[in-house]
């Protein structure tokens, strides 16, 4: 652990120009602020009556859990005020959030999951809240049209998450590698921790639902088949692990390496995953850390969302394991 804060990381670390407003700074600064609001309300599940359903169900046709409601609720409050987003996307909102003129408006475009695998949350298991920043394309002014926000994750300027696990973690991307910061919750400030952070190029850790097995494509089982025989550079067996909340899975694959997979299957042919609030942002660490993000047969990042809440299939992490599964969707046409 070093004595960096991530302020002090970003103000190294950020390309300065002369046009720079600092507009995008503010934007993290309340992002890192949201995350440690949250992350206090979440430490306090159990004490507090907060956990369980709110009776509701989303716009994914899933419960909604008070924490879900809370979080959302935290992360629109400050980033509406935070002078640097013309609009925001939820996980838990149908439509495009636009930033009302009564706060200053600015030119970026922040899509969020408040809570990432929040069903999680009544066996306290980590959770975390997954963001992805894109720019308003240049020359726009006025109320945001959908169309400026449905870009490719290989426009995203930055994206990141916060795990709420035993310590609270901050992992942030702004395209000049990945850095993981720890909150020191005794200072409240998230501390640089995990420098340039790199995927191993293979790992010896398969993540998914085998509980989904009979509905999965011909691609995936064999994908899965392979990772049960084959050999770590070690020459040992893959092991299995599945948290069930996505970010937290993706942590281990990017310390540890290794692949995280939610395939298309029968009754999801499109996947589970979001594209704009979940792959994208992960996809983007992912290859800022040396790794790889594909749908199967393309990358994740190229992928033009239909709509604000599009899924799609997704296997992320070390770039052997990752090629291994391209590699199964190749033998079989579309
Ligand atoms: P969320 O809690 O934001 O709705 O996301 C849940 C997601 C993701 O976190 C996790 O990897 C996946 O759902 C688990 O799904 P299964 O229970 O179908 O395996
Ligand atoms: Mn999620
Ligand atoms: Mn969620």
């Amino acid at each position: 652990m070093t004595d960096v804060t991530v302020t002090e990381h970003l103000l190294l670390h950020q390309k300065r120009t002369p046009q720079a407003t600092g507009q995008f700074t503010g934007l993290l600064h309340d992002l890192i602020l949201s995350g440690k609001s949250i992350s206090r309300r979440i430490n306090k599940a159990g004490l507090l009556d907060i956990l369980g359903g709110t009776g509701e169900v989303n716009v994914q046709g899933e419960n909604v859990q008070k924490l879900d409601a809370i979080a959302n609720r935290i992360m629109k409050y400050r980033m509406e005020r935070c002078g640097a987003l013309c609009a925001m996307s939820s996980e838990e909102e149908v439509d495009l959030i636009r930033v009302s003129p009564e706060f200053p408006r600015g030119d970026y475009i922040l899509i969020f999951d408040p809570l990432d695998g929040s069903s999680n949350i009544d066996v306290n298991i980590n959770v975390g809240t997954i963001f992805s920043i894109l720019r308003r394309p240049e020359g726009r002014s006025g109320d945001v049209d959908i169309q400026e926000v449905l870009q490719p994750g290989t426009r995203q300027v930055g994206a990141g998450y916060i795990l709420y696990g035993p310590s609270t973690m901050l992992v942030l991307s702004t395209g000049q590698g990945v850095h993981g910061f720890t909150l020191d919750p005794g200072v409240g400030e998230f501390l640089l921790s995990h420098p340039d952070m790199r995927i191993p190029r293979q790992g010896s850790i398969y993540s998914v639902n085998e509980g989904n097995r009979e509905n999965w494509d011909a691609p995936t089982r064999e994908a899965v088949e392979w990772f049960h025989t084959c050999k770590t550079p070690g020459g040992e067996n893959y092991s299995a692990r599945y948290v069930g909340a996505l970010v937290a899975d993706f942590h281990r694959t990017l310390l540890s390496g290794g692949i995280y997979m939610y395939p298309p299957d029968k009754r999801k042919p499109e996947g589970k995953l979001r594209l704009m609030c979940e792959a994208n942002p992960l996809a983007f660490l992912a290859e800022q850390a040396g790794g790889l993000a594909s749908d199967g047969r393309g990358r994740i990042l190229e992928r033009i969302p239909s709509h604000l809440h599009a899924r799609t299939p997704l296997f992320i992490g070390s770039p052997v394991d990752v090629e291994a599964v391209e590699k199964m969707y190749a033998g079989h046409a579309r």
